[in-house]
């Protein structure tokens, strides 16, 4: 017998190597680590030619056979030290459901995400064992603070449990008919949140691709809010076509604002400029829109609209202060941005002229002067309230008054 001591023992009996032999050895070697040792029982006289070639195009170490006293050969391998690695710690206690619930929050504390993602890995999913030599993948979101903020498991959650259904979850036997000037208004409304709606529906699927899955609940969560996005866009068509075929007007100035988002190349920069300055201010023009709106349906679909959009907000201000946490030097970057920005939308300065006249209109329900006159009022208070919140929120990330002020003057008169 050998000297040499086996760590783990298996016992093929009369199974030849490519019988089925190997289901029983790759996964006993698998339990070793590197140089520890495994017994191969066999009855099989060809085991004794197969198992050493089979060990060598492996790269385990093949390292002897006996015949054991009652006929068997005991064939003895080392792991090799070039297989997939080893786990450092083995857990095999089960995620216990909370109430028969099993969140992705509960599954995320088992395999918490790295500081640094290696591209190797590629769509291997966090905490699985990758064997080495593998291809590098062109993912360029590698860091966890740029990327991945600690709430987003929880924000993945509850953006799963909040989805609707735009064609049975809206009252749409409840529009009315309206007068034509606010009937028109409505239209314009719509088409401007469509329009909104789709580059928000553009700008994050920009960057799904370029996030590495080792904080695949980035990209999860994104992918709620694209399917959000065109939830949103659907339902503001539908509200719009229920008045008839034709949609309002796409303003240059929405169009040049939302090429200038488009284009914007960085990841957080684009998080900053879309969720926590531009679906921010949404938050308020959707609140006014819903105060004003001539019929149950509507209110009902921009509350549900909005209550998507602060989640998208949410998830926006938690990516920007992370990023900010890590690196202070981020406020000068995303200040340059919409600074770069503004400088972009050079000579437009005002909000979108049908959009202004509409929201106007909405807001009294009428033409008529005196009413107009208090519709103007209604909007100019938007637009205060618009910049009280930027600023509050620029603050809740982490930027001095003074900067909050000068970004959220800056931001674009088109709202996104
Ligand atoms: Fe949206
Ligand atoms: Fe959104």
């Amino acid at each position: 017998m050998s000297t040499e001591v086996a760590v783990i023992a298996v016992d093929g009996g009369e199974l030849p190597l490519g019988g089925g032999l190997l289901a029983l050895v790759r996964p006993a070697l698998d339990q070793l680590e590197p140089g520890g040792m495994l017994a191969v029982l066999s009855r099989c006289r060809g085991v004794r030619e197969d198992l050493p070639a089979w060990c060598r195009a492996q790269r385990h170490e093949y390292l002897n056979v006996e015949e054991t006293d009652n006929g068997l050969d005991r064939h003895l391998i080392a792991r090799g030290r070039f297989s997939v690695p080893y786990p450092t710690a083995v857990d095999r206690r089960p995620i216990e459901p909370d109430d028969g619930r099993l969140t992705n929050a509960d599954v995320f504390k088992a395999a918490p995400m790295p500081p640094h993602a290696d591209p190797i890995t590629g769509f291997a999913p966090r905490g699985a064992r990758v064997e080495p030599g593998g291809p590098s993948y062109p993912f360029t979101l590698n860091e966890r603070d740029r990327v991945a903020p600690p709430e987003v498991a929880v924000l993945y959650d509850q953006a799963v449990s909040s989805q609707w259904d735009a064609t049975t979850d809206i009252p749409w036997s409840k529009v009315k008919s309206l007068p034509a000037d606010l009937e028109r208004a409505l239209i314009q409304i719509m088409t401007f949140l469509a329009e909104n709606e789709l580059s928000a529906l553009y700008l994050p699927s920009r960057f799904i691709a370029q996030i590495h899955p080792a904080y695949a609940e980035v990209a999860m969560f994104l992918a709620t809010q694209l399917a959000d996005e065109a939830r949103h866009i659907d339902v503001f068509l539908k509200r719009a076509r229920l008045c008839g075929r034709t949609l309002g007007i796409s303003s240059v100035t929405t169009s040049r604002s939302l090429l200038s988002l488009l284009q914007t190349e960085d990841f957080t920069e684009a998080a900053f400029l879309l969720s926590v300055l531009g679906e921010g201010t949404f938050l308020d023009l959707l609140s006014f829109i819903e105060r004003y709106a001539p019929d149950e349906a509507t209110a009902e679909l921009i509350r549900r609209a909005r209550n998507d959009e602060s989640r998208h907000v949410h998830f926006g201000l938690a990516h920007v202060r992370a990023g900010l946490t890590a690196d202070p030097g981020l406020y000068g970057r995303l200040e340059a941005a919409v600074r770069r920005r503004a400088a972009a939308l050079h000579g437009i300065d005002g909000v979108p002229a049908p959009l202004q006249d509409a929201l106007t209109v909405l807001a009294t329900g009428s033409t008529e002067s005196r009413a107009l006159a208090q519709g103007h009022e209604a909007f100019r208070e938007l637009l205060e309230t618009m910049h009280l919140n930027r600023v509050r929120r620029l603050g809740n990330a982490g930027f001095t008054p003074a900067q909050a002020e000068l970004i959220s003057d800056l931001h674009t008169p088109n709202f996104m």
